[in-house]
C-alpha cells in the first residue's frame, strides 16, 4: 500500500505549529537531544498509522467492554471523587502515584489554581486527571500501537460509565512537545498567584535530563530532597523572590495543608520520587510511539528500517537513562510510592529489579527503563526490537564502548544485563 503524501488541514497547522515551537527553542538545552532534532509532527492520521480510525485496545478500552458486558460496575461516591477511586481501583493504579499541578497550563485550566490543584495518578498503562468541581474525568491510556489515546469520563452517576474517545485533547497532547506524536506533557514554569504561567520562564519538556533546580514549576512537591533546590511549592512574585534569598523555603515538606484544604483528594501528597517516575516515563511513552510510528511508516514505504538505525543509538541513550540529571543528595526517603512501586518487581534470581530506587545519586538502582516491560515497548516490530536487543546486548556485554555510553558504568552493565536475561522473556538467543 502506498502513503499518501498529502496531509490534512488540521495537521499542516500542528505540523506548522511544532515548526515554529522547535524554531523558539533552538538553543534550549533539549532541542536536539530527544530524536536527533526530529520532533516534527508524525502523518498520524494518515493511512499507515491510521490513529483517528483506529480502535485502540487499551486497558481503557477493555475496561468498557467489560462495563458494557455487565462483568464490571464503576461505585460512584457522592464526596466530590465520584468514579475515581473506583476506576483506580479497577486498573490497579495506586493512589500513592498522586502529583498535584496548580498551573493553569492544562484543559480544565480555569478550575486550576493553587488553592483547587488538579490531581494525576499514574501508572505505566494508564494516566488520570482528577479536577475538584468539575464533571469529567480525563485520562491518558497508552495503546501498544497507536500511542496516547485520551478519554473523558462523565462524573454523573445516572448513566452508565461512558469513556468517550476524545482526539480534541491533541491540540496540546500530540506536538514537538510530545516527540510529535499522541502522548504525554510535563511542563515546569514560573506561574502567578492564581496559577498563570509566565511562559519566558518555562522548561517546556520537563524528563529525566532536567536539572533538578529547573523541575515543578507549578507543581507541589512533597518529600525530602536535601539542599538541592526545585521551583515546587512557588506561586506567585513574592516567593520567587524569597526563594533566592532563602532557597528551599517551601521544600522539603511532607503536606500542604498551609497552601489548601487535603480533603478532596485521596492523599494530601504530591510525592517526589512519584513525580520523578512519571517525567521518565512520560517522555518514554512518547519515545517508543515514535519508534513504533517510524517504522510502520518505513516498513510500509520501503520494507526495511535502514533509516532507522541511528535513532536506536538515541533511543537506547533514554532508555539507560545516560543523560540523567544527577542527585546530588538523597531524595524521597518517606515517600509511600516509592515502596508500591518497587514491589510491583519484576525480580530476578538476586532480588534485584529495574524497579528498585536508588535516589541517592539517581532515581533507579539499575538504570534501565521498566516501560521495557510494557505491551508498548514490546509491541514494537520485531525488526526493530531485534535491533535494540542487539545493540543493547553489545552496550551490557562491554563489546560496544562507544563514548555517548560510557557513563553506564561495567556493575550496572552487568546489573542490568542479569535482570533482563532472567525476566524478559522474548530476548534473542545469542543472550
Ligand atoms: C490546553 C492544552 C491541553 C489540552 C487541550 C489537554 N491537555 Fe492534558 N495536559 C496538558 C498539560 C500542559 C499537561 C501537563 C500537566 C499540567 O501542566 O497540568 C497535561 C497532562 C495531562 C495528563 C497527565 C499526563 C499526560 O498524559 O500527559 C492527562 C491524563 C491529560 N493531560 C489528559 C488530557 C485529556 C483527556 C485531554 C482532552 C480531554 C487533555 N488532557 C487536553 C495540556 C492540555
Amino acid at each position: 500500500m502506498m502513503t499518501r503524501l498529502s496531509f490534512s488541514p488540521r495537521q499542516l497547522i500542528l505540523c506548522l505549529c511544532a515548526t515554529l515551537a522547535t524554531i523558539a527553542s533552538v538553543g534550549t538545552s533539549f532541542a536536539n537531544d530527544d530524536f536527533q532534532g526530529a520532533t516534527h509532527m508524525m502523518p498520524f492520521e494518515e493511512d499507515t498509522i491510521g490513529y483517528g480510525e483506529r480502535q485502540d485496545t487499551s486497558l481503557i478500552a477493555r475496561l468498557q467492554e467489560a462495563i458494557d458486558a455487565g462483568e464490571v460496575t464503576l461505585d460512584f461516591k457522592h464526596d466530590g471523587q465520584g468514579y475515581l477511586l473506583s476506576l483506580l481501583d479497577h486498573l490497579n493504579i495506586p493512589t500513592e502515584s498522586q502529583l498535584l499541578v496548580f498551573s493553569k497550563t492544562s484543559f480544565q485550566r480555569h478550575k486550576i489554581s493553587p488553592s483547587t490543584p488538579r490531581a494525576l495518578f499514574f501508572d505505566e498503562n494508564t494516566y488520570i486527571g482528577f479536577v475538584q468541581g468539575s464533571n469529567l474525568l480525563e485520562i491518558t491510556a497508552v495503546d501498544k500501537e497507536l500511542g496516547g489515546v485520551f478519554y473523558t469520563l462523565e462524573q454523573d452517576p445516572d448513566k452508565k460509565p461512558k469513556f468517550v474517545r476524545t482526539d480534541q485533547c491533541l491540540e496540546c497532547h500530540a506536538s514537538s512537545k510530545t516527540m510529535g506524536v499522541p502522548g504525554h506533557l510535563v511542563r515546569s514554569f514560573e506561574v502567578d498567584e492564581i496559577g498563570i504561567v509566565d511562559l519566558i520562564t518555562g522548561t517546556s519538556q520537563v524528563n529525566h535530563r532536567t536539572p533538578f533546580e529547573d523541575r515543578w514549576g507549578g507543581w507541589y512537591v512533597t518529600g525530602g530532597h536535601g539542599k538541592q533546590i526545585h521551583r515546587g511549592n512557588l506561586f506567585g512574585k513574592a516567593a520567587f523572590e524569597k526563594q533566592k534569598e532563602s532557597p528551599n523555603f517551601r521544600g522539603n515538606l511532607e503536606d500542604l495543608k498551609e497552601f489548601f484544604n487535603p480533603s478532596p483528594y485521596p492523599h494530601g501528597t504530591s510525592d517526589i520520587v512519584a513525580l520523578m517516575v512519571m517525567e521518565h516515563q512520560g517522555h518514554m511513552h512518547n519515545f517508543i510511539t515514535r519508534m513504533q510510528y517510524e517504522s510502520q511508516l518505513m516498513l510500509n514505504a520501503y520494507g526495511h528500517l535502514k533509516y532507522l538505525k541511528h535513532k536506536v543509538d538515541a533511543f537506547l541513550r533514554y532508555l539507560l537513562f545516560v543523560d540523567e540529571a544527577p542527585l546530588t543528595e538523597k531524595v524521597g526517603e518517606t515517600s509511600a510510592y516509592a515502596k508500591v512501586f518497587a514491589e510491583k518487581g519484576p525480580k530476578d534470581s538476586k532480588g534485584r529489579s529495574l524497579r528498585d530506587f536508588n535516589l541517592e545519586t539517581r532515581l533507579f538502582e539499575h538504570p534501565c527503563s521498566f516501560l521495557i516491560y510494557s505491551e508498548a515497548f514490546q509491541s514494537l516490530p520485531k525488526k526493530l526490537k531485534d535491533e535494540i536487543y542487539t545493540k543493547l546486548w553489545k552496550i551490557l556485554t562491554g563489546e560496544n564502548n562507544q563514548p555517548e555510553f560510557e557513563k553506564l558504568t561495567v556493575e550496572s552493565r552487568k546489573a542490568i544485563y542479569g535482570i533482563l536475561k532472567e525476566t524478559l522473556s522474548d530476548l534473542p538467543d545469542f543472550w
